[in-house]
């Protein structure tokens, strides 16, 4: 029945259809692509990761992409954007609007450690500009370097000279996102993001073209080996269920699939908009940006200069340590480091808008608040949050758990949420003339199928895979 009917009736929206593929693309294309996926390909069986990795994209990644953009619009053709409106639309019961809360939980926690590693990019990014980051080779200048930069070495307090450049940074950062987010869908993140994403892939392709013409390193060890360290398949991980849980957690975090993210963006999509191929679309910017750029870049390089030791730098040693050591060395590296640096900036914030807007919704939306209202709520709930991270940032314990607790457990929960609001309550027959209606290409069959019955079970099996793995 179409007679709920949201508050938001003229709502702030896409203008174009370019425009809402960036944002989207812009959302999904974050620090997972550079910096995560290259780790967790590493650490899993290099090129043998991909199988994993491909196979979760075909069963979980895209079919629930276009379950949440077919959801989202449905939703914001009844004139609700949030992710409590929006399933309300869907599943016909008291109950429904509650399941909508992880869907504003976990954007809103993730924003609050996300933001802080946003502003270590642009900080990096200044501090390449001025020449201040071009401290010479050695591994441990950058090591110190980073500890002093993000308050690892302090006494874990915001107020230490150590850390106080970034508390600048952060608050900087913090004031762009809340300015973009105010100015609204079109004015703040699509006009943003039709800047940043054109850029943000010209900076990438200048580093990856730096990378790929790298000469042999004095050592002796050649680009050619540095692919192989990453790429050379170890198909014994296929074994091991930890392989599979990885791909899984890196498609949902990639994708922004799991989120809530998608169901909000499209929700200001209008009625007879494609949501098939746009969501399609932007799913493969971000698996281009992820194979093939952070494939290719971030840990090849690395290897070329500091040997096999980068399979055990992590997530952040690999950008923020390893990385400064190899454009140390190579010619122009101050540029390079710049590039490098401006790119992981811009591909975090328009992935933290993503973050920001579905709560900024819901305010709207759930509590009757006019814009500038919301804005400030969000704003200050956030900073509450983001001081908590930036206090406790002594070893990063505090970003740690976040990240546990949000980004492993209750992705999945959000992620088994929607497959059944999708598959069940609205029913794929339902499900699929909703995802059609204006669109050219038609969604296979089989996808409805999977959607309704394997998604959810894969999914139970990855939970409960996941708890048993950190019991
Ligand atoms: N997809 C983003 C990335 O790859 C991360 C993200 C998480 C974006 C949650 C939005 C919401 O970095």
């Amino acid at each position: 029945g179409a007679k709920a009917r949201g508050a938001n009736l003229v709502p702030d929206g896409w203008t174009s259809r370019l425009g809402v593929i960036l944002a989207v693309a812009g959302s999904a294309v974050g620090l997972g692509n550079f910096l995560r996926f290259p780790g967790q390909a590493a650490a899993n069986g290099g090129g043998a990761f991909l199988i994993p990795y491909f196979i979760s994209l075909l069963v979980l990644g895209i079919p629930l992409c276009w379950a949440e953009w077919a959801m989202g619009r449905y939703g914001g053709s009844r004139g609700f954007n949030s992710a409590p409106g929006v399933f309300a639309c869907i599943w016909r019961h008291r109950f429904a609007k509650y399941l909508g809360v992880p869907a504003l939980l976990i954007p809103l926690v993730i924003y609050m450690y996300y933001v802080v590693i946003e502003a270590w990019c642009l900080g990096y990014a200044l501090n390449y500009l001025s020449g201040d980051l071009m401290l010479g080779k050695g591994a441990d200048q950058y090591g110190q370097f980073f500890n002093n930069f993000v308050g690892a070495d302090s006494d874990g307090t915001l107020f230490t000279a150590g850390n106080r450049s970034l508390l600048w940074m952060v608050l900087g950062v913090f004031a762009l996102n809340f300015v973009l987010i105010y100015r609204g869908v079109a004015k703040g993140i699509e006009s943003f993001c039709k800047i940043a994403i054109p850029l943000m892939a010209v900076c990438a392709l200048c580093v990856l073209l730096r990378v790929l013409t790298l000469p042999a390193h004095e050592s002796g060890r050649t680009l050619n080996e540095a692919l192989g360290f990453m790429w050379n398949p170890d198909f014994s991980a296929l074994w091991k269920p930890d392989t599979w849980l990885a791909a899984s957690g890196q498609i949902f975090f990639s994708l922004s699939v799991g989120f809530g993210i998608i169901v909000n963006y499209a929700s200001y999509l209008k009625r007879k908009d494609d949501v098939v191929l746009s969501g399609l679309t932007a799913a493969s910017m971000n698996e281009f940006f992820e194979v093939c750029l952070g494939g290719l870049i971030t840990i090849p390089a690395a290897f070329l200069f500091l040997g096999a030791t980068v399979g055990s730098q992590g997530t952040f040693g690999l950008g923020f340590n390893a990385l400064p050591n190899v454009f140390a060395e190579m010619p122009a590296g101050r540029l390079f480091g710049f590039l490098w640096f401006f790119m992981l900036f811009l591909a975090a914030i328009t992935s933290s808008l993503s973050m920001l807007q579905p709560v900024i919704a819901f305010f709207e939306e759930g509590f009757g608040l006019k814009r500038p209202v919301s804005a400030a709520l969000l704003g200050l709930i956030s900073a509450l949050g983001c001081g908590f991270v930036l206090y406790f940032s002594k070893g990063m314990v505090a970003l740690d758990t976040f990240d546990f607790w949000v980004g492993t457990a209750l992705i999945v929960v959000l992620a088994l949420i929607q497959s059944l609001l999708y598959g069940w309550a609205l029913g794929i027959e339902r499900g699929a003339q909703i995802a059609h209606e204006g669109a050219k290409l038609r969604i296979p069959h089989v996808v409805q199928l999977m959607l309704k019955y394997v998604v959810p079970v894969y999914l139970v099996a990855i939970f409960i895979a996941s708890l048993r793995q950190d019991l």
